[in-house]
């Protein structure tokens, strides 16, 4: 369908906890799609946001001792920072407390109310708090959540809620279901949807009994409204349904709508353009559901102590290979499109990330690009020589790649377009390969090498604009060091996929490689224990706590006999009497300059010989890169001895 508006979005998430790499990853898939379309000169409108009417982010908001509106407002900056560290260039955020979006909430409830597709019934079966979710007596076997990703035990609910007559859809839904092909992707989970479908929809409770957290049922406020129902309505408050009509009209439906398999079927396929179907609106156009990602075999969770964070290992990556943090962003983006075909589950692991890092990156685009720059940098002093043909060969491969990519990305098949994309790229190596542009330039074959060179730049150029939707930070860089102007994200791309753009004379940039090579020998991958520290499973507020953490200060310093890392510290402890703690941070810091200042120290640890001098206490410092950092309190603020740290 032709849009005004490519609309395109992710699913709203859950604030309990920061998204990991699987959370991520439906991110990643979007800002692809919406990078394209920007590219194609469409207007596009990227949303994305968060989910906070949960029940479990009130159950997280009590354990910090926190209200859920205090707790909510934290986790804006954090999901914030892990969406920029992976480059996602989203136009809108939503975030369902906003009065746009408990306004048209409320709208949408009470025009259903009127037009008697929502009325008030009573409720009796399993809800599961994890995933919002009601389920009937026949779905659930053993009083566990149905859904194999999740498996918590369920609550009983029985309770007066009011109810959408989604059972009256069912026929409509399963008509447009089987009359439109293509509009659930990938099209093998289509089948699952109208077996859900035909095996009947039953009203669906759509409140819960108020307890303080959600949007009020409107002229009703004993209820609040079902979490997802308020979600799903957030795609029709950034299209500024019942707001701004005109918005409305240019940006609806949305042209893709993107999400794990999990809440595909039952929210996003059923309940979703039912509710659409019942306020007259156009359903979207297509409605996409991803497989799932493991790490290392597992399921990612936080009890397992192995989710993956995009920030987290964005540093690695970038620490590991030596490049900036946007390029190893760059190249997770990458491994996430590559690895799996879309719609298949995946597995993530370091290692797999590192050998395609290594392999499609650092050998195969690196080498396209930056040994021909250097031989242009040698040859021709960096500059695009003139004179220099087409390679037919090359440039008819270019333009059927063009079509091809962009069929598959109509299609959501992110790994197909790459794999036709590096399939070019391995055109442009063979080629230099086979014309061996150093024996040219030995045998002062003048007007040969210069169209060599010239054939892989402008291959190297095509590529570079076919991955900038990808790899956004790798591409411009790419295009810098091809000498180009502008960026390769907002190019004329009808014309700039073509072959042969590159004019002759551009001065070129120098063949720094992009991706550095990472050294599997040397590569310290963080083993199982390393990563479990790293990410920690959550704990209760009561055990945390349970600890004795205090401000101390330090009243003496001096060295462990024989052991060189170590300082024995008498330290107050705000008690009667000094206490003695022995500290391995000799090498970062001398003794002498430690008296006076104050520390942190868990002073409720099990005292422990070491060295044979009792430690009664643990001072508490950041470990960077094996460095230890003292912690100390806000210098213009006096903390004084047995201040408690809480
Ligand atoms: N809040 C709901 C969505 C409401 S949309 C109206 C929700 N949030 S979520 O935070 O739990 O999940 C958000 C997205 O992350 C979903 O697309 C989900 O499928 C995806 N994933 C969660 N774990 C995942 C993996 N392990 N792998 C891939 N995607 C995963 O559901």
């Amino acid at each position: 369908m032709a849009h005004d508006c490519y609309y395109i979005t992710t699913p709203i998430y859950y604030v309990n906890a920061v998204p990991h790499i699987g959370n991520a990853y439906t991110t990643v898939c979007c800002d692809v799609l919406a990078r394209f379309h920007r590219q194609l000169g469409q207007e596009v409108l990227f949303a994305t946001g968060t989910d906070e009417h949960a029940l479990k982010v009130r159950e997280v908001a009590e354990g910090l001792g926190m209200t859920p509106l205090a707790y909510v407002d934290t986790m804006e900056p954090k999901f914030k920072q892990q969406w920029a560290s992976l480059e996602i260039a989203f136009d809108d955020y939503i975030r369902t407390p906003e009065k746009r979006h408990v306004e048209m909430v409320q709208k949408v409830f009470k025009k259903l109310l009127d037009s008697g597709d929502i009325y008030l019934g009573s409720y009796e079966g399993w809800y599961c708090v994890s995933d919002e979710t009601f389920f009937t007596k026949t779905e659930v076997t053993d009083e566990r959540c149905p859904n194999p990703e999740c498996r918590k035990p369920l609550s009983w609910v029985k309770e007066e809620n009011y109810f959408f007559r989604l059972s009256k859809y069912q026929k409509p839904l399963l008509e447009y279901m089987t009359s439109h092909a293509g509009w659930l992707k990938p099209e093998y989970r289509a089948n699952e949807v109208i077996a859900f479908t035909r095996a009947g929809l039953k009203d669906q409770s759509v409140s819960r009994t108020n307890n303080g957290w959600g949007i009020p049922v409107p002229g009703d406020e004993k209820h609040v409204i079902y979490v997802w129902f308020d979600a799903l309505l957030n795609y029709l408050t950034v299209a500024g349904y019942l707001s701004d009509d005109k918005k409305f009209a240019r940006v609806w439906p949305p042209a893709v709508q993107m999400m794990g398999k999990d809440i595909f079927v039952r929210f996003h396929c059923t309940l979703w353009p039912a509710m659409l179907m019942a306020l007259e609106v156009a359903v979207p156009d297509m409605l996409v559901g991803h497989g799932f990602w493991t790490v290392d075999g597992e399921k990612i969770s936080k009890s397992k102590g192995n989710v993956v964070y995009a920030t987290a290992l964005i540093r690695e990556l970038a620490e590991l290979s030596g490049s900036p943090e946007d390029i190893a962003a760059d190249a997770i983006r990458y491994f996430l499109l590559r690895e799996v075909p879309f719609g298949s589950d995946g597995d993530f692991s370091k290692q797999a990330l590192i050998s395609r890092f290594n392999s499609d990156l650092a050998n195969d685009l690196g080498n396209l690009l930056n040994r021909t720059l250097s031989m242009l940098h040698r040859y021709f002093g960096g500059e695009v020589p003139p004179g220099a043909k087409n390679n037919e060969e090359l440039a008819h491969q270019a333009d059927t790649l063009a079509k091809e990519v962009r069929a598959a990305l109509d299609d959501i098949q992110f790994s197909k377009a790459l794999e036709a994309i590096w399939e070019f790229v391995s055109s442009g190596n063979k080629y230099v390969e086979q014309n061996a542009p150093w024996a040219l330039h030995r045998e002062g074959k003048e007007t040969e090498l210069a169209e060599v060179l010239y054939n892989t730049l402008e291959t190297a150029r095509v590529v570079t604009v076919l991955i900038a939707p990808f790899m956004p930070s790798a591409a411009t860089k790419m295009w810098r060091q091809l000498g180009l102007k502008g960026s390769p994200g907002s190019v004329n791309w009808e014309k700039d996929v073509r072959f042969g753009g590159l004019k002759s004379g551009t001065k070129c940039g120098s063949a720094d490689p992009i991706f550095p090579r990472i050294d599997t020998a040397k590569s310290t991958l963080q083993s199982k224990d390393q990563k479990s520290e790293a990410t920690k499973p959550l704990i209760q507020f009561d055990e945390f706590k349970k600890l004795d953490i205090r401000i101390a200060r330090i009243l003496n310093a001096e060295h462990v006999e024989g052991a060189d890392k170590l300082l024995k510290l008498t330290v107050d402890t705000g008690e009667n009497e000094p206490r003695t703690v022995v500290a391995g941070i000799a090498q970062h810091y001398q003794a002498e300059t430690l008296p006076g200042r104050s520390i942190v120290l868990l002073a409720n640890l099990a005292p422990a010989k070491i060295r044979g001098v009792e430690s009664q206490g643990m001072l508490l410092a950041a470990d960077v890169d094996g460095r230890a950092i003292l912690l100390q309190p806000d210098q213009n603020e006096e903390a004084p001895p047995g201040a408690i740290v809480r």
